[in-house]
């Protein structure tokens, strides 16, 4: 057994390993404020986002590694906190001069749920204490008003307008703005003009996490706005059905070709659960999405199944996350979301280092 000094503390946390980021918490450099009082030791393990997946178990295992490695410990106060990395070209964007990471979420063709999945993920990445923006790029066909039931218009402070604030998440659409009927004749350079204005004429304060919901498809209006935004990386959304996934490889070609990482897939309507008997039906087919995602390299963040609630919620704009953040079919969506900001977290690491870094998190990338 060791003596309890900071440098035997340090040394026994290497043994907890990110198993995301491939390195060990003091490498890292994730423990701060190593404080060593008597028989009691206290610290903070400072992660790159509060929605890492395996906060719990950090703490559990710190706790054990100085147990078995140091002899006569009192106390061990652990405190999890966290500062959510970015990457240097976000940071340099005087666009985005206090959001720390822009993600698009993207799919092939509308209706395969890439609004509901978006705003879900939005709150479930706010529920774990992110701070999140959320714009509706969707010019012709915003539905993010009605998905958070926001009937106000934005106010104006300072010369910017305010994003209007609900569920713990900034919103911007374009549906507080103009009447839905007059954006159905913009042209697509009025269409990506008005995104890039929610960016510089909108005082989002700082955000951790700002989603777009882009409009659906693959076409020049999607290619212009995903040019000029500046991503962190894009996220897929598809249906299990070859015609779906088909697009969702247009969606990925998109985003290789203007090199914007692709942060993962998400299966969505993968399958349904029958209320009476229980029993699953893979009505669109299964496991297409993680095929694709396999085929192509990047991860594969999950799979949603078909349920009334995502589409009750939606309706009354009261997102499921939102009113059973518990619930079965809620911790699905946040398991995701919290997959999906390790992927950032990796990919933001990538960026500093230059050692490769390979995805593990239980995904079907194999
Ligand atoms: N997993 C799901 N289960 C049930 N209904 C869903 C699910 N995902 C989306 N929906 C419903 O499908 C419709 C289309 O979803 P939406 O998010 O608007 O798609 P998109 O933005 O891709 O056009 C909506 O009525 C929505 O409530
Ligand atoms: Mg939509």
């Amino acid at each position: 057994m060791n003596a309890l000094t900071p440098e035997n503390v340090l040394d026994a946390l290497r043994a907890v390993r990110d198993p995301d980021l491939h390195k060990d918490i003091v490498t890292l450099n994730f423990v701060k404020d190593l404080n060593i009082e008597g028989k009691d030791v206290s610290f903070t393990i400072v992660l790159t986002t509060p929605s890492c997946p395996v906060k719990d178990q950090f703490k559990q295992q710190a706790e054990e590694v100085i147990r078995k490695s140091i002899g006569d410990v009192g106390k061990i106060d652990i405190t999890m906190t966290s500062n959510v990395s970015t990457r240097a070209a976000i940071a340099k964007a005087p666009i985005l001069k206090n959001v720390k990471n822009t993600i698009a979420v993207a799919s092939g063709k509308g209706g395969v749920g890439k609004s509901t999945v978006s705003v879900n993920l939005a709150v479930a990445l706010a529920k774990d204490g992110a701070k999140v923006g959320l714009i509706d790029c969707d010019i012709y066909g915003p539905s993010i008003p009605i998905m958070f039931n926001i009937n106000e218009k934005p106010r104006m402070h300072n010369q910017k307008l305010l994003p209007l604030e609900k569920y713990g998440v900034k919103v911007m659409s374009i549906g507080f703005l103009v009447d839905p009927k007059q954006a159905v004749i913009w042209r697509g350079p009025m269409a990506s003009g008005a995104v890039k204005q929610f960016l510089s004429d909108v005082d989002w304060g700082e955000l951790d996490y700002l989603v777009f919901d882009l409009p659906p498809g693959t076409g020049d209006i999607q290619l212009t706005l995903v040019q000029q935004i500046p991503l962190t990386g894009s996220v897929i959304v598809t249906t299990p059905q070859e015609i779906s996934l088909a697009d969702a490889r247009k969606g990925l070609a998109m985003f290789n070709k203007v090199n914007v990482p692709i942060l993962g897939i998400i299966e969505n309507m993968s399958y349904f659960i029958c209320s009476h008997c229980g029993e699953r039906e893979n009505i669109f087919d299964t496991g297409g999405g993680s095929r694709a995602a396999a085929e192509m390299n990047v991860p594969f963040l999950g799979e949603i199944p078909i349920d009334t609630k995502f589409r009750v919620g939606g309706d009354i704009g009261r997102p499921l996350v939102e009113s059973e953040p518990d619930g079965k079919h809620a911790m699905i969506i946040r398991d995701i979301a919290r997959k999906l900001a390790a992927q950032i977290s990796i990919s933001n690491l990538g960026e500093t280092t230059s050692a490769p870094i390979e995805i593990s998190l239980g995904v079907n990338n194999k």
